[in-house]
C-alpha cells in the first residue's frame, strides 16, 4: 500500500488564528494543508481566496492542497499559482476546456488535480488520468465541512484504484468529506492515499490533532 498521506482541510481551523493553526498542523506532523475555496457560485459557501494563501505562504513549508471549489476556474489559476498553490485542484464541471484548465495549471510548474462529486462517474474524467497528478474524490458533497460521508462512494474509489494499477498510472487519490476513525480504514483499503480531513482532525479526542492525524493515517 502507497504511503497514507493527510491533508487537514484549514475549512475547520480558527479563521481568526490560521498562520497559527497551520504552524500546529505542521508540528503534529501533518504532510499537506488542504485550502477549501469557496465562491459562493460554484458551491454556496464562501470562503478565502488569493490574498490570504499569499499571506500564509511564507508561514510553512508544507505544501498547499489548493481545492477550488469555483467556475469559471481558468480565470484564477494563475493567482492561486502566485499566491504558492503547489497543487491546485479543479472540478470538471467549472470549466469549458478541461485540457486548457490542466495546461494552465501544468504552465505553472504545480500539481494538477481533479475532481469527482460524489455523483459524478469516472468516466468523465477517464481521457486524463494520464495528465494529472491527483484526483481527488469527494464523499460529501462540496460546499461545507462536518457533512456525512457518503459510503457509496467507496466503490468509486475501488474502480478508480483498479484502473490506476491496470493502466500503471500514478496518480494520488485523494478522498476528501466526513472522513472519520470509522471510514478511514475503509477509504484506504480501497485505494485512497490522501486523506482530507477537518472535522476529525479539529474536533475529536478534545482537538488533540496529533492524535487525530496519526490515527486517520495508521488506524
Ligand atoms: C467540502 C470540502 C472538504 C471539507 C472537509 O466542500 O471540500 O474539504 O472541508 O471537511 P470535513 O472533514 O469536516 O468533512
Ligand atoms: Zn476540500
Amino acid at each position: 500500500m502507497e504511503k497514507i498521506k493527510i491533508s487537514p482541510s484549514i475549512l475547520s481551523a480558527d479563521f481568526s488564528q490560521l498562520s497559527n493553526e497551520i504552524k500546529r498542523l505542521e508540528a503534529a506532523g501533518a504532510d499537506m494543508i488542504h485550502v477549501d475555496v469557496m465562491d459562493g457560485h460554484f458551491v454556496p459557501n464562501l470562503t478565502i481566496g488569493p490574498p490570504v494563501i499569499k499571506s500564509l505562504r511564507n508561514h510553512t513549508k508544507l505544501i498547499f492542497d489548493v481545492h477550488l471549489m469555483i467556475s469559471p476556474v481558468h480565470k484564477y489559476i494563475q493567482n492561486f499559482a502566485d499566491a504558492g498553490a503547489d497543487i491546485i485542484t479543479f472540478h470538471p464541471e467549472a470549466t469549458e476546456d478541461i485540457n486548457e484548465t490542466i495546461n494552465l495549471i501544468k504552465k505553472n510548474k504545480i500539481k494538477v488535480g481533479i475532481s469527482l462529486n460524489p455523483k459524478t462517474p469516472i468516466d468523465i474524467i477517464e481521457d486524463y488520468l494520464n495528465k494529472v497528478d491527483l484526483v481527488l474524490i469527494m464523499s460529501v458533497h462540496p460546499g461545507f465541512g462536518g457533512q456525512k460521508f457518503m459510503p457509496e462512494v467507496i466503490k468509486k474509489i475501488k474502480k478508480l484504484s483498479d484502473k490506476k494499477i491496470k493502466q500503471n498510472l500514478n496518480f494520488d487519490i485523494e478522498v476528501d468529506g466526513g472522513i472519520n476513525f470509522s471510514n478511514s480504514k475503509l477509504v484506504k483499503d480501497a485505494g485512497a492515499n490522501i486523506l482530507v480531513s477537518g472535522t476529525t482532525i479539529f474536533k475529536d479526542n478534545n482537538g488533540d490533532i496529533k492524535k487525530n492525524i496519526d490515527a486517520l493515517r495508521t488506524e
